[in-house]
């Protein structure tokens, strides 16, 4: 049985011009120990995905299909029984280490309650154990800092206490959506390291969501890539980075910012993803697509087994590339 299951998983938003559908019959798996990469532009749905997994959606959505944990289905649940899971099987931490830390509350406090309210220790245990928690993400003097604000650490320290925070329940799987955007670039890849020794010491798996296929690269074993909200590409990381089969995936290479190459502006792929209230026939991608037939402009491909175990939704012909 897979750690998580998610089958035909679809998030529509209700809005004053119609219904926009964010993520689109999405399906993909994640096994015990293993990291999952969901790459993507902006817009293209990897937010919503999870928030739906985790019970986090705008009120204007709406979710159909499955995603089960451990074999049991979580979406749709309760508000109560969500909130256990949360807590204590799936953590997730966000972009803005501010959306998940209180300003006004000492880092300590803020890691005691959440050990005090699920684990149920406490004040001193509690405190002993979220200094741990901070040893353990290499915050250094970590006795002393935990006394401190949030705004008293750095932007990278302070990615590390909510790193802390959401493994302080030791979960089955974490969550990151986009951690280490807001941060510079040797300080993300100090982060990614640390995500990854983490993730063997406390056995947790890890869905990590970036629209860097870079950072996916180094730390992920498998990789869904999304576009207008449905599956381009899913497979091992080492096949789809090394030889793609989507050009979607070939245009995310190519804009992978790189630490060799001088300049101010990032690559980018030409254009700009579609509306998604106004998606043409035909495949999503179309318009940006250097590969693109006429086939593509009447037809949307479906996702269909390619090369070792891989899918990808495409009419090209790799062999021709
Ligand atoms: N409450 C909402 N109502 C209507 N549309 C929404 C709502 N929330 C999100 N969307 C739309 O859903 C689509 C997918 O958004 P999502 O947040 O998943 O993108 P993303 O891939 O995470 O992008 P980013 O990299 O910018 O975080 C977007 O087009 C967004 O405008
Ligand atoms: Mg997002």
């Amino acid at each position: 049985m897979s750690l998580l299951d998610v089958k035909d998983l679809r998030v529509e938003f209700k809005t004053q011009d119609g219904y926009v559908t964010a993520v689109n019959d999405l399906n993909f798996s994640l096994e015990r120990g293993e990291t999952l990469g969901i790459v993507g532009e902006s817009g293209s749905g990897k937010s919503q995905t999870v928030f739906a997994i985790m019970g986090l959606l705008a009120k204007n959505g709406a979710i159909k299909g499955s995603a089960k944990f451990e074999g049991n289905e979580i979406l749709n649940l309760p508000e109560k029984e969500l909130n256990k899971i949360r807590a204590e099987q799936i953590a997730m931490i966000f972009q803005d280490p501010m959306t998940s830390l209180n300003p006004f509350m000492k880092v300590s406090h803020q890691l005691m309650e959440v050990l005090m309210l699920h684990k149920g220790m406490g004040k001193a245990e509690a405190f002993e154990e979220s200094v741990r928690m901070l040893e353990a993400v290499k915050i250094p003097e970590a006795r002393k800092r935990i006394t401190m604000y949030p705004h008293e650490f750095s932007g990278g320290m302070r990615q590390r206490v909510m790193i802390a925070m959401a493994l302080l329940c030791r979960p089955k799987l974490l969550i990151a959506d986009e951690p280490t955007t807001a941060l510079d670039v040797t300080v993300q890849a100090q982060i990614m390291d640390l995500l990854n020794e983490l993730k063997s010491e406390f056995d947790t798996s890890i869905i990590m969501i970036t629209h860097d296929l870079g950072v996916v690269a180094g730390s992920c074993d498998k990789v869904l890539v999304m576009y207008a909200g449905r599956t381009m590409e899913y497979g091992k990381v080492d096949e789809i980075f090394y030889t793609p089969s989507h050009p979607y995936t070939e245009g995310l290479i190519k804009a992978i910012p790189r630490l060799d190459v001088e300049g101010d502006v990032l690559p980018t792929i030409p254009g700009n993803p579609p509306n998604l209230m106004k998606l043409p026939p035909g495949c999503p991608y179309q318009d940006r697509c250097h590969r693109v037939t006429d086939r593509c402009k009447t037809e949307s491909p479906i996702l269909t087994p390619y090369e070792n175990g891989r899918l990808r939704a495409c009419f090209s012909d790799v062999g021709a590339w």
